[in-house]
């Protein structure tokens, strides 16, 4: 850590006297009030981004005054999130899994939910040390790089459409040292076809075209979030699609929204997985489904 640039101060946009750090933290919470449940929060985190110090440094610092050109760099984020844009995309980064991984608006910003699909798909895999495992729709890489983290002998295979999320994940592996990792663009199964997988992982687009929750997400590309006009228009093709890239015995586990659990699970039935499994998140909520094909259903 190193102290803000101290000269020349200026002040929060509402004080007469130069701001310090302090002042400019309690102005910035207060202007994103109205607009974050985690004002606070937000406002330390955006301005550690600028001082490249972590949220202990803003403490040790809190008397020091920024910068002009910090100052106005801090003012201009706040202003940006303060309109809505999610601190991830402001800062460039989010912890997933305990690994940072860079995300730009190509990329839907990994939600903690996702964790939850990382935790069961890993004891999925508890038996097998060198599982085959893709991860259809891969966005930052969140879901294949967690599981590359926890199982260095697996050998994955990280998918998406867009050309530009799998060059944000390829990133994210090579600046994590990751290497046990294949990315390939494609349409859901169509990359991986010809291989059997262990295991086949997927948090896809789950929302419905026209639902109202879409405008707090209107920073984060609509192609990872919407799925056609019952928001089930990928989960359909993954659960038709994936039995022919699934070992005998291979499982396919899906995140989906929290009203999904009953039509996955019918899906998964119909098309003839066996073991077919809801679980519930800390919320109490149906967020993950597993199915697991070639068994007796
Ligand atoms: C909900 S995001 C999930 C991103 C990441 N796996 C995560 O959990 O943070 C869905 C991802 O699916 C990708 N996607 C959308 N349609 C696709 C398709 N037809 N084939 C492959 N990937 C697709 C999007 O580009 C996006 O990256």
């Amino acid at each position: 850590m190193h102290p803000p640039e101290l000269n020349p101060p200026v002040a929060p946009p509402q004080g007469d006297a130069p701001g310090c750090v302090a002042d400019w933290l309690s102005w910035a919470a207060g202007a994103l009030r109205e607009v974050s449940d985690s004002a606070r929060l937000d406002a330390e985190v955006l301005l550690c981004e600028l001082l490249d110090c972590n949220r202990a440094g803003l403490v040790v610092w809190a008397e020091q005054s920024l910068s002009a050109a910090v100052a106005l760099r801090y003012a201009a984020s706040i202003e940006r999130r303060r309109l809505g844009e999610p601190v991830a995309y402001l800062t460039g980064r989010r912890e997933f899994w305990s690994l940072d991984l860079l995300v730009s608006p190509a990329v839907l910003i990994p939600r903690p939910d996702t964790e939850f699909l990382v935790e069961w798909a890993l004891q999925q895999l508890s038996d097998c040390s060198a599982p085959q495992i893709a991860d259809l729709g891969t966005g930052s890489g969140a879901i294949a790089l967690a599981l590359a983290s926890e199982k260095p002998a697996a050998r994955i295979v990280a998918t998406d459409f867009s050309a530009e999320a799998l060059d944000q994940a390829r990133y994210n592996a090579e600046r994590l040292g990751l290497k046990q990792l294949e990315f390939r663009r494609g349409d859901w199964l169509v990359p991986l076809a010809g291989e059997r997988f262990d295991l086949i992982a997927s948090n896809p687009p789950y929302i419905a075209e026209g639902d109202p929750h879409l405008a707090a997400l209107r920073f984060e590309p609509r192609r990872a979030l919407t799925a056609g006009a019952d928001g089930l228009e990928a989960l359909r093709r993954i659960v038709d699609e994936a039995p022919a890239c699934l070992k005998p015995g291979g499982g396919l586990l899906l995140e989906h929204g929290a009203a999904q659990g009953d039509l996955v699970r019918g899906l998964m039935r119909e098309r003839g997985y066996a073991q077919v499994e809801t679980r519930r998140d800390l919320n109490g909520l149906e967020r993950c489904t597993i199915g697991l094909w070639g068994l007796d259903p």
